[in-house]
């Protein structure tokens, strides 16, 4: 029998560390990274169609979403279909909840949770590794969304291995207005280390992860992990987005461990003690007029539901 839809879940991520190596040859930037997914889930629903097509909802602004053929989730489906010659369309709804162009993975958990719905509603039944490298090849962050949990990323972000990480961790996320966009953060950081060459430490080519931060994770201690954080891409988001500065002072001096700057940013990430400190800091900022959200990490990856 014809499957009429199918839908599965993707989660978006934070980089708990984000070190960047030397710009390569083929314009991306050797990375250092340690990812965690977060409560925060895309939903994606595919249903058969003549063609290529989605459509966006919920509960943020999506009026700014192209639904032109370079949208992630329509070019996941074209990979499948051009990785197994299947020769229909999709419609794929999506319901987005993680910030756009944040610097949360919000279009690779789009296209991870794509990559799952259409290859169950196609029945194409592409293995783990075959839906793995056609994530690679949409995004860097496309294949840590697919698995989840609490993962070290090196080469383009891609090249992933599974951390042991105890407990859950509390975060409050302050989404800002204004998205960055991913290419402009690494070109500023590679700007700002050009003009500061003389007086900052050399850029190493292949980046490391620092034992500690592992640690921290392995404890499932938050204090700890507030040590460890960082994100070499924050001064380039905090000169494109001064008024950034001024969040992650407020969050900081008002119950988080430790505020970082997500990815490539806007989005502002704070590590919380515990429940009622995100609680009460989430009320803080709205009160503040800044939309502000609590969650969990790690969650798991792409699922069908
Ligand atoms: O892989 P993805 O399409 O998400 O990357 C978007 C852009 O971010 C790249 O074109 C590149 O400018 C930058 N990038 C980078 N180094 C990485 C990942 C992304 O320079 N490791």
């Amino acid at each position: 029998m014809a499957v009429r839809s199918v839908t599965a879940t993707a989660p978006g991520k934070i980089n708990l560390c984000l070190r960047v190596g030397a710009l390569r040859d083929d314009g991306y930037h050797d990375l250092a990274t340690v990812f965690q997914a977060v409560s925060l889930v895309e939903e994606v629903t595919a249903t058969p169609s003549a063609g290529f097509t989605c459509a966006f909802s919920g509960p943020i602004d999506v009026s700014n979403v192209p639904l032109t053929a370079d949208n992630l989730v329509l070019r996941a489906a074209r990979a499948i279909a051009a990785a197994t010659g299947y020769d229909g369309g999709v419609h794929l709804e999506v319901i987005k909840r993680v910030p756009i162009a944040g610097g949360m993975g919000g279009g690779s958990a789009d296209a991870a949770a794509a990559l799952l719905a259409v290859d169950a509603l196609w029945q194409t039944h592409l293995g783990k590794d075959a839906l793995m490298s056609i994530a690679a090849d949409l995004g860097s962050d496309v294949p840590f969304s697919m698995v989840g949990g609490t993962a070290i990323g090196l080469g383009r972000g891609e090249d992933l291995s599974p951390v042991l990480a105890t407990g859950h961790f509390e975060w409050v996320l302050v989404p800002h207005d204004h998205g960055l966009s991913t290419p402009t953060v690494y070109r500023e950081l590679d700007r700002h280390r050009e003009e500061h060459r003389l007086e900052i430490p050399p850029v190493v080519d292949c980046p490391d992860v620092e034992m500690p931060l592992l640690q921290a994770l392995r404890g499932g201690d938050p204090v700890l992990l507030a040590d460890y954080l960082v994100n070499d891409l924050q001064v380039a988001a905090l000169h494109l987005q001064p008024e950034l500065g001024a969040t992650l002072e407020y969050g900081e001096s008002h119950g988080a461990l430790a505020g970082i700057v997500s990815g490539s940013g806007p989005t502002t990430a704070f590590l919380m003690p515990d429940s009622t400190a995100a609680v009460d800091l989430v009320d803080l900022f709205t009160r503040r007029g800044q939309r502000a959200l609590r969650v969990l990490s790690p969650v798991h990856g792409a699922r069908l539901q």
